[in-house]
Parts: C-alpha cells; sequence; structure tokens
C-alpha cells in the first residue's frame, strides 16, 4: 500500500514536472491556402496555423506550438542546390510549416513531420499559350528545352529527375537545361519573358494565386492573370518527387521536433476538427481521410487530376494530352515523335526482358 502511494505520488510529480514543451514555427504568408495571411485582421492563417490551433487544443497537457511570419528564404533555402535557412540552422525556429516532404536533396539537412496533406501535392509544368495552343506540348521530352525551377520551393531543382511525363509515361530526357527563379514571381517573369520554355512548378500553384482579396496577396497578382489564355499546364499529377505530402514540420536534421509532434498531430488527424479543416480551405481531396469524412462524394480539384483526365481544351488552364488524330502538321510531328517514343519505349522494355 505504501509502496503504491509513493508510486503514485511519484507519478504525479512526474506529470507536474513534465513541462509543456514548447515551439516557435515559422512561416511566409505567400502560399495560399496553406500559409497565408488574412487580409482584414492581419493574422495568419492557413491550413497549417489551423492544424496548430488544434494541436495546442487537444495536447494542451504536452505541447504549446507559437507560429510567428517568417520569410522561407529563412526556412529553406535554393542557394548551392539547397540548404538549411539560416532561422532554422541557428535554433531561432524550431521548424517551419507546410513543407513539401520532397525525395533528393531537403532529407540531407532536413527532418520532416508526418504529413497533414496527402501524398497528391501534385507537380506540374506551366508553358505559355500562343492563340490557346501550349507552346511546348504535353509529348514534350524536354529534349534541348530550358525548365525553371521555383528556387526555394519544392519540387526542388532535382526533382525533375523523379517524375514521369504523364501524356507518354515516360522519365524526361537528361538533355535539358534548369535554370532556378528567385520564387513563384521571378520564375513566372523568366516562363513569360521567354528565358524558359516551362516551368515545374506545384500543379496547384496558378489556381492558388488567382486574387481575391481575402488573404494578403504577397506575390504580383497581375502577373498570375491569365491562367488558361496566357499560359496553362501541360503535365500535372506528377508525384514521384514526393515522400509524403504537405508536413506540418520541416526541422533541422536530428532536432528532434518531428518525434515531439507527430503523436499529437496522428491523434489531431483523427478528429472531426481535422475534417472541418479540410472543408474550411477547400482541401479535402487533399486531405487524409479519417472517419468523418464522406465515404463518397469528394470533388477531386482539376490541379490533383493526372494530365490524361483532363478534357476539353487549355481553357481551364489545364492542358489534356496532344491528341495524335487531328492532321494538322504540328500534331502529325508531335504524332511522329510519340510513336518514335513508344518505339523507344517498346525497345527499352524488350532489352530490360532480354536482361
Ligand atoms: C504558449 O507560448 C506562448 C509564447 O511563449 C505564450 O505566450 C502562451 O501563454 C503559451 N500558452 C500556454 C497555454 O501555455
Ligand atoms: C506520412 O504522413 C502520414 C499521415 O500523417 C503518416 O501516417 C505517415 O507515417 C507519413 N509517412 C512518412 C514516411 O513520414
Ligand atoms: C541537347 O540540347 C541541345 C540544345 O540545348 C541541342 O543542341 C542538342 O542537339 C541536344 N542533344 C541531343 C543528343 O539531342
Ligand atoms: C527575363 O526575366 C528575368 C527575371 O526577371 C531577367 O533576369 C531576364 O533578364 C529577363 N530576360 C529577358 C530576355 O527579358
Ligand atoms: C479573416 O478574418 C475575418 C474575421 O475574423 C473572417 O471573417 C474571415 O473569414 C477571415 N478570412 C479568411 C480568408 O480567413
Amino acid at each position: 500500500m505504501a509502496q503504491k502511494l509513493a508510486f503514485l505520488l511519484a507519478l504525479q510529480v512526474l506529470a507536474a514536472s513534465a513541462a509543456v514543451t514548447s515551439f516557435t514555427f515559422g512561416q511566409d504568408i505567400d502560399y495560399p491556402p496553406y500559409a497565408s495571411k488574412n487580409a482584414t485582421t492581419g493574422e495568419l492563417t492557413g491550413f497549417g496555423v489551423e492544424l496548430v490551433k488544434a494541436m495546442n487544443a487537444h495536447c494542451s497537457a504536452t505541447l504549446n506550438i507559437t507560429v510567428v511570419e517568417t520569410r522561407w528564404s529563412n526556412c529553406w533555402s535554393s542557394a548551392g542546390g539547397g540548404t538549411l535557412g539560416a532561422l532554422l540552422e541557428d535554433g531561432t525556429l524550431d521548424a517551419c510549416m507546410t513543407y513539401t516532404h520532397t525525395q533528393g536533396i531537403r532529407n540531407d539537412y532536413a527532418d520532416f513531420s508526418y504529413g497533414i496533406l496527402d501524398v497528391n501535392k501534385a507537380a506540374g509544368l506551366l508553358t505559355l499559350l500562343e492563340n490557346g495552343m501550349p507552346k511546348l506540348d504535353g509529348h514534350s521530352d524536354l529534349n534541348g528545352k530550358t525548365i525553371v525551377d521555383v528556387g526555394g520551393w519544392a519540387p526542388t531543382a532535382d526533382g525533375l529527375d523523379f517524375v514521369t511525363n504523364k501524356c507518354l509515361n515516360q522519365k524526361y530526357s537528361s538533355n535539358y537545361t534548369l535554370v532556378v527563379g528567385n520564387g513563384n514571381d521571378e520564375a513566372m517573369t523568366m516562363l513569360r519573358n521567354g528565358s524558359a520554355d516551362a516551368m515545374f512548378v506545384y500543379a496547384d500553384q496558378a489556381k492558388n494565386y488567382q486574387c481575391d482579396g481575402s488573404t494578403v496577396a504577397a506575390w504580383d497578382c497581375a502577373l498570375w492573370q491569365g491562367f488558361g489564355t496566357e499560359y496553362a499546364y501541360v503535365q500535372t499529377g506528377q508525384f514521384g518527387y514526393v515522400v509524403n505530402g504537405t508536413t506540418l514540420a520541416l526541422s533541422k536534421k536530428g532536432s528532434g521536433v518531428p518525434e515531439a509532434i507527430n503523436s499529437c498531430l496522428a491523434e489531431v488527424m483523427a478528429t472531426e476538427a481535422y475534417y472541418d479543416a479540410c472543408v474550411k480551405y477547400d482541401l479535402v481531396d487533399s486531405c487524409y481521410a479519417n472517419s468523418f469524412f464522406p465515404s463518397s462524394g469528394i470533388v477531386i480539384h482539376e490541379y490533383n487530376k493526372e494530365t490524361d483526365e483532363h478534357a476539353g481544351d487549355c481553357s481551364s488552364g489545364y492542358c489534356p494530352c496532344p491528341s495524335t488524330s487531328t492532321p494538322t502538321t504540328q500534331t502529325s510531328l508531335a504524332t511522329g515523335l510519340s510513336i518514335k517514343a513508344l518505339m523507344g519505349a517498346t525497345l527499352s522494355f524488350l532489352v530490360a526482358v532480354l536482361l
């Protein structure tokens, strides 16, 4: 009895001294609906902040996460192929929010928490339209082309080697030139002024950069006008570059932040509050479904579809795969190329079988 009491007392002391772990997480404000700033109240908002609020409420006995505004470059920089930003490096920030868990370079310097969105944060290729037709079409293997990557953002520049042309189901040629724009606006400027034939970018970026005044537009709204008339995606649904979807925390390697928050995160992601957050930010088809999600009828956004699932023309902003039957010069050239490509694929298949 005395032993039991002593044990219980010891437990209580432990519980009382197991102080709440406090973390400071950073986010920038130019990544709606994941990370932005309410234009009316000036408060940080977005899917990441919403989950932090739910976690602080659900795990108030153990966790207290404070979210602060920072520039993404303090978290992750594309300098020298990619490296940790200064404020994560020096510990001012414990983590940065809403980073995609990519393959490649980020894993050398950073740890990621569990995903807060499913593994469907697709990449795509954006190109200019001329009379409604893409300047670089969905069959291009990028041979001899110049591609601009968005510096500091996923998909990282090394990501193109992981993804597949979704019209031909082939890897791209390795003979392309990669250039890097400093952020989405500069990359878009380079696409528009002809410094690049296509931009390798999140498949939902153009949609999310259409300004509606509800959040602070920390980017150049005018630059992103003309989606579906001046520019469009010729590829979407490119996933090969990811390990997990959007995460709550990207932290310095070995810092232990994911380990400290993952169990609370997993608990919150099983609640109705998680489903409500998915609805609020129009991310239901990107969320990890739990028991509060409807079992059918979830609408899939165009940006979450494969290229060959787009129909019609490019005016939606998402071009379908080029037709191989229309007898114009341009298309027959594309057909010729795709037949060559198919022959190449068959050959490599035969070689693979023979080996
Ligand atoms: C959480 O941390 C912040 C910043 O240190 C502090 O202002 C706040 O009172 C803390 N909240 C709780 C519930 O401990
Ligand atoms: C990806 O995120 C999900 C949901 O949070 C988690 O269950 C899973 O363990 C994560 N996978 C990796 C490799 O981190
Ligand atoms: C590689 O691309 C360059 C243009 O950047 C082109 O001149 C060259 O012919 C291409 N090489 C091959 C093997 O296709
Ligand atoms: C295109 O835009 C980029 C980024 O602003 C700039 O560095 C480059 O000089 C421009 N090129 C041309 C041809 O205007
Ligand atoms: C901004 O805050 C106001 C006031 O709380 C709220 O009504 C509105 O829905 C918020 N807007 C966004 C985009 O979160």
